[in-house]
């Protein structure tokens, strides 16, 4: 099934299907010429000269873009509009509560980024300093982020959804001093208690001398005197202006963390021209943007989708920018619709878990909306199933407006894959092109390159502006996890399919990354939070597929010797991975694992985990050459049925 482009918007298009062709050609043909005037779409402070600067190589490995350029990221998001555009909308709040929203002006953003920046600088808060952002979804999140870029220190931003462990851990691995939070979030009506689990991850992480909490609900949160320091006065009284600081094209902007097959969850390391540069380049391509319409990107600024898309790519292009604090289906299934119709939403960006579970809910909750307003729809973090695209499509967007299925990657900084809605013809359930300068290839297990119609493991062959730079504080196992699988290229982690028209396929990761209603986690640190529990001998944990989450956790658990296995002490596990890690990393089944299938070295074979959690029997393979093969028997015989 395909869909053809719509004749208005191959009309209005920034890039119609000619411009793709023609862009790809150029970039193929002269990218420096070609980068260096996709980078002119920022203000430099100084131009940059040098444009790319890369080697995948062992004994050469570098990335750099536009080195000697200077730039700051934050006077791209804000000063540079002023002159024209002050009194336009650049955030519009939309509170938990339906009956809470605001409108935020680039004028008033940039003061109170001014403000903010001026607190952290009276705070000691100096260039290159990290600042951990531990925030609900305020417009204060948006602009922590952009004080810190405009005073050049390093935000790291956690989910709110984490635990005090989960943000202890990110806090000491990048040593931030200064950590910045509400008293308490607001999500789906409940309240999320942030300042107390700091207070709680603080306890593990003497380096942070001073905590700024934002008044969200005014709650009375205990606060440690001189060094818990309410946000309120501090900003009333900080100054409105804030020179921003010139920052180096390759000086770090950001550190995110994310999970991946083993050990802790790593510091993904951004840059400051180049990530701009794809941010913004992307977010103009991939919705056709142009200021003054109004766009809404539904994911938490904790995630790159919110940085990304909530933040930095809408600011730079003087986009309206919608910030959303709560859930899909609170107060009922019509929010989202709801919220399209109150603000006139006319670009939709979400992610199928949510529209898979609010497809659950019938039609009714839409169609008692209008959506008159949309024009566009976009998907990402993870595969859209084409059932889950065909409703996006007919019900949502009422035929009339493309999907944009964008694949891309915390490492990547923003879009690599994606249609673009005046030039490509999408097919349900297919991210479809590269974006140009994006090199695309599909390789065996081997590394043999793959061509034409088929299968394989999804490489990237050269770099792109926006590419993630180092792991934080370990340089080593960033070449490590991407660049040594499949030398010379960067290995995504994820497979695919490529079919006979050249569309891409993503079909899930094919490491130990799992990805439960598009939040990545790596299986490892859940096994690793189940082993800490004191009964606990050994887990394993594999995916399955899972209708609403996209994939679910299961996991195998061993028991010590002297421990019964009881239904309490199966929902005292779940509760203890909940507080390990967070609530969304709660396992959805646990089975009882007198033993676990590994072959005569010691490895557990996940392979065949993951098939009987996925009830696939009959594809066990070779169990030979296990240790002990009547373990998978009963593995096969306890399994949780579904
Ligand atoms: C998956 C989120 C299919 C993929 C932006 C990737 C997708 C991982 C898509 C990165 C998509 C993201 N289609 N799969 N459109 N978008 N993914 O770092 O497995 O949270 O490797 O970045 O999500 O997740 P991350």
């Amino acid at each position: 099934m395909v869909f053809p482009v719509p004749e208005a918007w191959a009309e209005r298009a920034h890039m119609d299907a000619a411009g793709y062709e023609a862009a790809w050609k150029r970039v193929q043909a002269d990218p420096e010429g070609f980068w260096k005037e996709v980078a002119g779409r920022l203000d430099w402070i100084k131009a940059p000269t040098k444009i790319k600067d890369v080697s995948y190589a062992k004994e050469d490995f570098h990335i750099r873009w536009f080195e000697d350029g200077v730039l700051n990221v934050s006077a791209n998001c804000l000063d540079r509009h002023l002159p024209t555009r002050a009194d336009d909308v650049a955030f519009i709040w939309e509170g938990d509560n339906p009956a809470q929203s605001r409108k935020i002006t680039y004028r008033e953003a940039h003061e109170e980024v001014c403000r903010m920046a001026n607190v952290l600088k009276s705070r000691g808060v100096a260039k290159g300093d990290r600042v951990t952002i531990y925030l609900p979804m305020i417009p204060e999140a948006a602009y922590a982020m952009l004080a810190c870029a405009r005073i050049g220190a390093v935000h790291s931003v956690v989910f709110g959804g984490f635990s005090p462990d989960s943000l202890a851990g990110r806090i000491q691995d990048c040593d931030s001093r200064l950590v910045i939070t509400a008293d308490e979030g607001l999500r789906g009506g409940k309240v999320v208690p942030l300042m107390r689990n700091v207070a709680a991850a603080l306890e593990d992480c003497p380096g942070v001398d001073t905590v700024l909490v934002v008044s969200r609900t005014g709650a009375d949160v205990p606060m440690k005197a001189g060094r818990d320091i309410p946000y309120g006065p501090e900003r009333a009284a900080a100054g409105v202006d804030c020179a921003p600081e010139p920052m180096n094209a390759e000086d770090p902007l950001f550190i995110l963390y994310t999970s991946g097959s083993t050990g802790k969850p790593k510091g993904v390391l951004h840059t400051t021209g180049g990530y701009a540069v794809w941010a913004s380049w992307t977010h103009e391509l991939v919705f056709d943007y142009r200021p003054g319409e109004i766009y809404w990107c539904t994911a938490d600024v904790g995630w790159v989708t919110g940085h990304s898309y909530i933040v930095y790519g809408p600011l730079a292009n003087a986009a309206t920018s919608v910030i959303f604090e709560g859930v899909p289906n609170y107060p009922t299934s019509s929010r989202f619709w709801e919220v399209i119709d109150k603000h006139q939403v006319e670009i939709f960006y979400t992610a199928p878990t949510a529209l898979r579970a609010l497809m659950r809910e019938g039609e009714a909750p839409v169609q008692r909306t209008s959506r008159k307003s949309l024009r566009l729809l976009g998907s990402v973090g993870e595969p859209i199933n084409p059932e889950a695209w065909l409703w996006y499509h007919r019900v949502v967007g009422e035929g009339r407006c493309p999907i944009v299925d964008t694949w891309w990657q915390t490492e990547t900084g923003a879009c690599l894959v994606s249609p673009l809605p005046g030039a490509t013809a999408l097919k349900p359930g297919s991210a479809t092109k590269p974006l140009p300068g994006v090199y695309l290839q599909l390789v065996d297990a081997e590394g043999k390159v793959l061509d034409g119609a088929t299968s394989g493991n999804l490489c990237i062959t050269d770099s792109w502006p926006g590419q993630m730079r180092t792991v934080y504080g370990d340089h080593q196992r960033f070449f490590d996890t991407y660049f040594s699988t499949y030398p010379g290229k960067y290995f995504t982690g994820d497979g695919c399919r490529r079919d006979e028209d050249g569309y891409y396929w993503i079909t899930g990761r094919v490491d130990d990354v799992i990805n439960v209603s598009g939040h990545r986690m790596g299986t490892a640190e859940i096994e690793s939070a189940l082993v800490g529990h004191h009964d606990v001998a050994e887990a394993a944990v594999v995916g399955f597929p899972h209708d609403i989450k996209g994939q679910g956790i299961y996991a195998y658990v061993t028991l010590k010797a002297d421990v019964q296995p009881t239904e309490n002490l199966r929902k005292d596990l779940v509760l203890w991975v909940r507080q390990e890690i967070g609530p969304f990393a709660a396992p959805d089944a646990i089975q009882w694992a007198p033993g676990l299938p590994k072959t005569r070295s010691g490895k557990i074979m996940r392979r065949i985990l993951r098939k009987v959690a996925e009830n696939d029997l009959g594809n066990l393979g070779d169990t030979s050459t296990l240790a002990d093969p009547a373990v998978v028997d009963d593995l096969v015989k306890n399994r949780i049925g579904r």
